[in-house]
């Protein structure tokens, strides 16, 4: 009886002293909040609203991007490998001896598809440098490693050089859809020339091995169909593709130049369409466009009959075939893709019944150049890679679906960006 009444009188000096340290750590959060409420990169963390968001609509992002890379990515943790939480974010990183752990490079690190490679490095325990000039990137996407000592992130525009000392350069950095790299087309042939030609000319210094994401889009509009890497391609020299197209054409032949005469050690990525969270919603193509448009119940538009086919890589599966070529020994280059084709109306169709819309689907006038077939022939990523794509088009889809409709839940309408050359909008 005297022990009970003694433990129970304790147990609630405990539960005041409990009580006591949690008001402190809160007062503590709050004012934390406040100090680095600015936004700034220094600040670093969560909180903070850039312009034209609210502070709402930022930490749903922010929860999104984070729930995103807990969900997607901590299941690709290597194995074997002792783990520590090291970053204010709650996510595991693991821990690499000297000797294995990298300082690698990921230009065009803040965009879609950059962001989603950076997650996988630093998990993996490298040391990552991000550099980008933030024209289609968020900083947004890599927040959530802004304050691990593992991680920098480097305001810079590729077409400059840069002195950097690392072991792996991914080399993505140039917008990647029609509308945004059709806006300024001189810039982006300087992005893919000047600088790639700085990125190589880094990595001959420092003896880095270099990955250049290029695109099937070298294929133009094929010819043959699915496309092998030995196929040369189709592509209009003049038309208002060519900037990027003729850009990541030259590009490829720079890495070869380079690898012939400096003997750098490149590989080249061929990517064919991937979608997942994070992706510009502002990027006017298929994926994006076609679920915020139902979503919103709003017409779904389809440029030209729709008989056009494309393919669709989820994120996670482009992420994982890039690591394999940039760590394996094949140097040609290799398609990245999954050779699921749809057509486009077949693929409005099923956005619309997964989305559960009311939408109408739509057809307009046909944009230039439009190719009218994309599909992989990924038997080089199979046979020297072993890799092929693990996630379906239903259950990146479904990721996608609710990623958008998060963001449109707090961010309030999107008007999805048409075929003609834009600026990127900010926000979201
Ligand atoms: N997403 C796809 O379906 C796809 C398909 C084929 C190829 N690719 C290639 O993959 C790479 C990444 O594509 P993404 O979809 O993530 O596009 P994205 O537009 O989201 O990312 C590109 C990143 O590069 C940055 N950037 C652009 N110009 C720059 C410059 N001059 N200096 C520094 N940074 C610059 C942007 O700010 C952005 O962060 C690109 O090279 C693209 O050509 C993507």
């Amino acid at each position: 009886m005297h022990s009970i009444a003694y433990s129970s009188s304790s147990s609630r000096n405990r539960n005041l002293m409990i009580g006591a340290v949690c008001a402190v750590v809160l007062f503590l959060l709050v004012l934390n909040q406040n100090s680095l409420g600015d936004g700034s990169l220094s600040g670093g963390g969560y909180g903070g609203s850039s312009k034209g968001l609210s502070t709402s609509q930022e930490q749903l992002i922010n929860n999104l991007v984070k729930s995103e890379v807990e969900n997607a990515l901590l299941s690709h943790m290597p194995k074997n490998t002792n783990s520590k939480k090291t970053s204010d974010n709650g996510l595991q990183v693991a821990e690499l001896s000297e000797s294995k752990r990298m300082r690698i490079l990921v230009t065009g690190g803040a965009g879609f598809v950059g962001s989603h490679l950076v997650d996988r490095l630093m998990m993996a325990g490298h040391e990552v440098i991000v550099l980008d000039n933030f024209f289609t990137g968020r900083k947004k996407n890599v927040m959530h490693w802004v304050n691990h000592p593992n991680f920098q992130l480097i305001s810079h525009d590729v077409v400059e050089p840069i002195m950097l000392e690392v072991d792996q350069i991914y080399h993505l950095a140039c917008p990647a859809s029609p509308p945004h790299y059709q806006y300024n087309p001189v810039k982006t042939i300087k992005t893919s020339t000047m600088g790639t030609l700085n990125m190589l000319g880094l990595a001959k210094r420092v003896k880095a091995r270099i990955l250049l994401t290029s695109t099937s889009e070298v294929y133009g509009d094929p010819e043959v169909h699915p496309q092998p890497e030995t196929y040369w391609g189709n592509v209009n020299p003049i038309g208002p593709r060519a900037c990027y197209d003729e850009g990541k054409r030259v590009a490829e032949t720079m890495m070869y130049a380079y690898q012939k005469q400096s003997k750098v050690d490149v590989r080249v990525a061929r990517i064919f369409n991937t979608f997942g969270p994070r992706m510009h919603p502002n990027d006017g193509r298929v994926v994006s466009n076609f679920i915020i448009q139902a979503l919103q119940d709003k017409d779904i538009t389809i440029y030209g009959n729709g008989e056009q086919t494309r393919s669709f890589q989820y994120v996670s599966d482009l992420v994982e075939g890039l690591i394999r070529l940039m760590n394996g020994d094949y140097d040609q280059p290799t398609n990245i893709g999954n050779p699921d084709e749809y057509t486009v109306n077949d693929f409005s169709k099923y956005i619309k019944e997964l989305t559960k819309s009311s939408s109408v689907i739509k057809h307009l006038e046909a944009t230039a150049d439009d190719p009218r077939k994309r599909k992989p022939d990924i038997s080089v990523a199979k046979r020297e890679l072993g890799w092929e794509p693990k996630v379906d088009v239903k259950t990146g889809l479904a990721k996608t679906i609710e990623y958008f409709a998060g963001v449109l839940d707090e961010g309030g309408e999107i008007v999805p960006t048409g075929p003609d050359a834009t600026k990127p909008k900010g926000g979201y």
